[in-house]
């Protein structure tokens, strides 16, 4: 249906004059519920749907979630409707509407971002969704991917995909701790997006790294630590830093 409305110019703008990324299709009620639900959404949350349309995921996640939302939609028609129908479901105070492009606006204070676009605006986004949102915040996507950004959940609703990033701290570099016994260890990191390959030390002795996986700002990584034995370490980043290390 989208890719229909896709080859229809018309359907790019409600009035002359205002020109859309994307046109208007609105996500139903279940796709809604399972972005809410993968994405974790609560009442900590700020939620920015940026390309809000008439607001009903900004809406729904105030009324069932509690959350806070904002919503960001280039469209004043859209916003208007948006803005009635927030009223008669009483979450005024909960959401805001913003006449805003999707490629200016400050979406940096965001905890969960949500999106209906299409493919080639997602990788038009996806430098800023990385590089400006805090690591550990959860982006869903309704039907499209990120290009090679490979989502951390994937599922499928009635045939329809869902996605679902975390943005990943900058964890590429060379970082040093001691275990608890006070043996020094030293890996080398790479990094694409959250998949994280590199080489580790002991002792100064080269050792295998045998798993990696990061969420957010944590780092699990399973180090060989001699005679067979593998050594879990938990680091945790700040600032693009090493902040804390736990041995399990
Ligand atoms: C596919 S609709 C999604 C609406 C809503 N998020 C939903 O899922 O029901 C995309 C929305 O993005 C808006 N949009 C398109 N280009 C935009 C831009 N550059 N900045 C802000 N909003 C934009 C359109 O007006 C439209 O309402």
């Amino acid at each position: 249906m989208f890719r229909d409305l896709l080859d229809d110019p018309d359907n790019y703008s409600s009035q002359p004059g205002t020109f859309l990324d994307v046109p208007f299709v609105p996500t139903d009620d279940a796709v809604i519920k399972a972005m809410l639900d993968l994405a974790e959404v609560g009442p900590n949350d700020l939620l920015y749907d940026l390309g809000a349309g008439d607001g009903r995921i900004v809406v729904a996640a105030a009324l069932e979630r509690d959350t806070r939302c904002i919503g960001v939609e280039i469209d004043p028609l859209r916003i208007a409707d948006a803005m009635e129908y927030a009223g008669d479901t009483g979450v005024e105070y909960l959401v805001d509407f913003i006449e805003e492009d999707i490629f200016t606006v400050d979406f940096s204070e965001a905890t969960v971002v949500t999106l209906y676009l299409l493919e080639s605006v997602n990788l038009q986004l996806r430098p800023r969704l990385l590089n400006e949102l805090r690591p550990g915040t959860r982006i869903v996507s309704h039907a499209f991917s990120m290009g090679d950004w490979k989502p951390d959940e994937l599922l499928a609703v009635s045939g329809i995909k869902i996605f679902k990033w975390v943005v990943p701290a900058k964890v590429a570099g060379t970082w040093e701790w001691e275990s608890v016994d006070g043996t020094p260890h030293r890996v080398e990191l790479q990094q694409k997006f959250q998949e994280i390959t590199g080489r580790a030390w002991k002792a100064g002795k080269a050792v295998k790294l045998k798993n990696t996986y990061l969420s957010g700002n944590k780092l699990a990584l399973d180090i060989e630590s001699g005679a067979g034995e593998v050594a879990e370490f938990l680091l945790k980043f700040e600032n693009n830093s090493l902040c804390s290390v736990e041995e399990f």
